[in-house]
């Protein structure tokens, strides 16, 4: 194969092991129930189409003015979708299901400990609850329409009430991930110039009531030495009205929302009419360089494609159950957990804990329990539960009709495991490929039309239109057996904006590479580079290999390596810092960190710990490296490290200019 080298050298050579694997039909059953079982959608969404085509998504959703242009790239390449159009996010995903629907339940909260009750949260109720947080978010807390504000919450209803009552008054929520660290929240407050936090005082987690408020007095005091004062701290209560955190409030900027909330029983706020392309809300993922971006996602666009996406693709109905089981902190979680399935008037899941917590049933008892017929999940979730539970599913008598993976490549037997076990051979797969950035899917099957196949993500979606690039600009045609650059051709209505606060950084990033002319306002000019290799098939199936950037994928969740090299010069012993990827049965990847020390300091079991914590206090724990190895210079490649924590041949280092060090780290790492 002729494709560049890749960050880490494995994740071509996974897939190049893997063959190509038979197509598998959805059953019949599946079919006569699906939403989209015309394959002339297909058709419909053709590039002669483009842009109209995605009228159809928009037609799913109650607009108070129609748009007059669908698609506007006079700024190119920020595009504008549904210009003209106003309307609503929280109207969308609640009041408009009342009259209908007012009685069903909208959100099932499962507590992570095992002796606490399931809540069910009818339309009704979410409606009432999110009216009343936004009337205290626009009197109390003073946020208005275009604000920003930061949330840092974990896993629990009222962090959609808090989204949804965001979106109601269109104010730009920015949710950080709750296992992620007061320094990352801080950096996104002053990012964001956010005043207000939203946090709550203590979550579940692996059977612990862990302290969360700390977070929120780390990450207030850090932003304002960065510049960016946070007035108002809102404080949700695990369990309100009882102190779940030791961490004391600050008088004058905390709260307690449920202490606030008595003042504003049986408010109603009426939903402000949003421009189409006004943003709804912020993602801020991983890239290269270790500042995060904030992806930028409008309102009328993302909101059209989530819900198309979600019924066409999840094929969610009013009368199914739905679990997706990822973090409301991810992007899947605000695309697939809130705002698409409730745009439908799904009944949407949300759990607090591990799925395997306290044992390898649980996620199948919560599928029992409740009747969950789609299942949503990553790889790495399917990898934990095969490998401490593989008997397990066959136990339960849940019945999925419907099942997704997302966030990293299946291996194909890891796929068939998912097919046979957990969905008992009558389940749909989709296996969904996309980013924080798109807002929605890029590629997967749709679930009655396209059939599976183990270990590719499928076809473009509908209206989306890949095309893999070699490095000098080259097509790579279906068929060819190489791998590339994949890239879009076409703008969608999900795909984010712009980063936030720095166009020219989304321009560098996603689109000089392969932009045909700088000047264009032609969207034609502007491929979209997704950062990932993938291979097509002569069926038109793309194979997604995994990022050609500084970008790891672990556990499904994006790292920077610069973001945790950064955190690692943090400690005063180290002066040089690289992190690569290694392979990991569970999770993918891996982070593993080199580290050279500054003169007069020696190597010790300590300090490789001490530079362990600090990036678990930097970023958060989920970026803790494998093993920290502290070595005499840093032959400064990171192709030769990754080939040292793989065990791969290191190849050509004649170039370096210290190549002697790289036996001595090779010996090191065994
Ligand atoms: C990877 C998550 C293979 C990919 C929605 C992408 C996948 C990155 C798949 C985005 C898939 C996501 N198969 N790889 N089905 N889905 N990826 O922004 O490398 O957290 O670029 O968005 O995850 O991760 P992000």
């Amino acid at each position: 194969m002729a494709e560049k080298q890749f960050a880490g050298g494995s994740e071509a050579e996974i897939a190049v092991h893997w063959g190509e694997e038979q197509l598998i039909h959805p059953t019949v059953e599946f079919i006569a129930q699906a939403n989209m079982t015309d394959a002339s959608i297909y058709k419909r969404f053709s590039l002669e189409n483009f842009p109209n085509c995605f009228k159809e998504y928009a037609d799913l959703l109650d607009w108070y003015e129609y748009w007059h242009t669908t698609l506007d790239t006079s700024d190119a390449p920020c595009w504008k979708w549904f210009v003209g159009g106003k309307i609503n996010a929280s109207y969308n995903c609640i009041d408009r299901h009342l009259a209908k629907n007012k009685n069903k339940t909208a959100i099932h909260f499962v507590p992570e400990p095992i002796d606490e009750r399931y809540e069910h949260i009818t339309y009704r109720e979410l409606y009432v609850r999110v009216n009343e947080f936004a009337a205290l978010l626009r009197d109390f807390a003073k946020l208005k329409k275009g604000d920003r504000v930061t949330l840092h919450m974990p896993m629990v209803p009222e962090l959609p009430i808090t989204m949804l009552a965001c979106a109601r008054l269109g104010v730009i929520h920015s949710q950080v991930f709750g296992g992620f660290s007061g320094r990352a929240c801080a950096d996104r407050i002053v990012d964001s110039q956010s005043r207000v936090l939203i946090t709550m005082d203590a979550y579940w987690r692996s059977g612990t009531l862990g302290d969360h408020k700390q977070n929120a007095d780390i990450a207030c005091g850090l932003a304002a030495t960065d510049g960016q004062k946070v007035d108002t701290v809102l404080v949700w209560q695990r369990y309100p009205g009882k102190a779940s955190s030791p961490t004391p409030m600050v008088k004058g900027r905390d709260h307690f929302v449920n202490e606030l909330l008595k003042d504003f029983y049986g408010a109603r706020v009426e939903p402000e009419k949003m421009p189409a392309e006004a943003p709804l809300f912020l993602m801020y993922t991983s890239g290269t360089t270790g500042k995060p971006k904030g992806c930028q996602h409008s309102t009328g666009g993302y909101l059209a494609y989530v819900a198309g996406t979600s019924k066409f693709v999840q094929d969610i109905h009013p009368e199914d159950v739905y679990w997706c089981m990822a973090d409301i902190g991810w992007i899947t979680g605000h695309s697939y957990i809130v705002y698409g399935p409730l745009a439908v008037c799904a009944s949407t899941v949300i759990y607090e804990g591990v799925p395997t917590f306290p044992d390898a049933g649980r996620a199948w008892r919560i599928a029992q329990d409740l009747g969950v017929n789609i299942f949503h999940t990553a790889p790495t979730a399917i990898r934990a539960l095969r490998k401490l539970g593989p008997d397990e599913p066959a136990k339960y008598t849940y019945n999925f009709k419907h099942m997704t993976t997302v966030g990293e490549p299946i291996e194909p037997e890891v796929w068939r495991w998912y097919y046979n076990v957990v969905g008992k051979g009558k389940a749909a797969i989709v296996d969904t490929w996309w980013q924080t950035e798109t807002g929605g899917f890029l590629c997967s099957t749709i679930p009655a039309i396209t059939p599976m196949k183990p270990g590719s993500a499928g076809p473009g979606m509908p209206g989306i239109h890949p095309i893999i690039y070699d490095e000098a600009g080259n097509v790579i045609p279906p068929g060819a057996g190489r791998a590339g650059n994949i890239c879009i051709q076409n703008p969608w209505p999900g795909g984010f904006q712009t980063i936030w606060g720095d166009r020219d950084r989304f321009v560098r990033t996603y689109y000089e590479r392969y932009c045909k002319n700088p000047k264009s306002k032609e969207w034609r000019d502007w491929p979209y580079m997704t950062g990932d290799a993938a291979v097509e098939a002569p069926d038109g199936y793309f194979r997604i290999l995994g990022r050609v950037d500084d970008v790891i994928n672990v556990s499904g969740h994006r790292l920077g390596t610069k973001e945790i090299e950064s955190a690692a010069l943090v400690v005063e012993e180290v002066a040089e810092a690289a992190v690569v990827p290694v392979a990991h049965e569970i999770k993918g990847r891996e982070p593993d960190l080199y580290v050279a020390l500054k003169p007069g300091f020696t190597p010790s079991r300590e300090l490789e710990k001490k530079i362990s914590d600090a990036i678990a206090r930097e970023i958060g724990k989920i970026a803790k490296p494998r093993k920290v190895w502290i070595v005499k210079d840093m032959p400064n490649m990171r192709r030769v490290l990754a080939a040292i924590s793989n065990k791969k041949d290191v190849g050509d280092v004649t170039t370096l200019a210290n190549p002697d060090i790289v036996e001595d780290i090779r010996k090191m790492a065994g």
